[in-house]
């Protein structure tokens, strides 16, 4: 690309130059304890896709870290050193343009469904019958029924259902960066399953990028177009590996050969790992 061949040039750079997401040697301390450790990697702007990364690493090797600094979020943000750059400006704060659904269902136990939905469309000022129209809309893109569901509250939702109504919340703002912390941490396989394959399809219509971290190694090789695997204490990125993207149902492509060798494959690296980490222990 001649953007690429002439880079003293002066051009305008191309928008899809710019990564979309970039850490530059990013460390984040809480006091005298070091959270993660000169991070850094790109991710491309891939226009009108969006690739879908999944962070796998231990428990408090730093992965909401890493996930609140993309969001802009305190305590986490700002960096103690380094740079956390969306489009190539540092992050000053949360915006619109990202999206995050945590573990824990959040939504307001005081709005139904169909007002937790809209919410995020109410502070934007748009009148009541679109949000009514869009809300009902999402609530149906999430799996949700909108004659059963729309009017019910939080309370009156299982797990899985709750976390779809968080899920709706967060899209209908089609935020171009969408940050995932363990959605699926609390849910049963079926229920996850099903929510995998949903979110693979709201994902390609809404061609944004996401992150996402899990604990699950096939969740993530499912789900994933690279896989940032992490180490704990300072947490730092391991491993990147490619896998393919997730073209048929999770069902089906967890069953064939080349998915279990990315299973199995990182399953070696994470085991590796943790024998090191114990025997530094020691
Ligand atoms: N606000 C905070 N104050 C002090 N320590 C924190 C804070 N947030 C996170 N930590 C510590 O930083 C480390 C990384 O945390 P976190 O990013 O939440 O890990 P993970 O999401 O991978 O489990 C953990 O040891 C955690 O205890
Ligand atoms: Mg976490």
């Amino acid at each position: 690309m001649a953007a690429q061949e002439h880079p003293q040039s002066g051009a305008p750079k191309l928008a899809s130059d710019v990564p979309i997401v970039e850490f530059r040697g990013v460390t984040k301390r809480f006091g005298d304890f070091t959270a993660i450790r000169d991070v850094t990697f790109k991710v491309d702007d891939l226009h009108g896709k969006g690739e879908f990364v999944c962070i796998l690493g231990p428990s408090g090797c730093g992965k909401s870290t890493v996930l609140r600094l993309i969001a802009g979020l305190s305590p986490q943000h700002p960096p103690s050193e380094g740079e956390v750059l969306v489009d190539g400006v540092p992050v000053t704060g949360p915006g619109a343009d990202r999206g995050m659904v945590f573990q824990d269902y959040t939504s307001f136990d005081h709005l139904t469904v169909e007002d937790n939905v809209a919410f995020g469309l109410k502070c934007q000022g748009i009148g009541k019958a679109e949000r009514r129209e869009r809300a009902r809309e999402w609530i149906a893109k999430v799996g949700l029924s909108v004659a059963r569901d729309a009017q019910k509250y939080p309370h009156q939702l299982s797990g899985g259902m709750r976390q779809r109504v968080a899920i709706a919340r967060t899209l209908i703002l089609r935020p171009r960066i969408i940050l995932m912390d363990e959605p699926f941490g609390a849910l049963d396989p079926s229920t996850r399953m099903h929510m995998q394959n949903n979110l693979v399809e709201l994902w390609r219509d809404l061609e944004a990028t996401v992150f996402f971290i899990t604990h699950s190694i096939e969740e993530a090789v499912f789900l994933g177009d690279r896989i940032y695997i992490m180490s704990s204490s300072p947490g730092t990125i391991l491993r990147e590996l490619a896998v393919p993207p997730p073209d048929r149902p999770a069902a089906e492509m967890q069953k064939e050969a080349g998915f279990l060798e990315h299973v199995f494959d990182i399953r070696d690296t994470i085991e590796t790992l943790e024998a090191s980490q114990r025997a530094g222990d020691d």
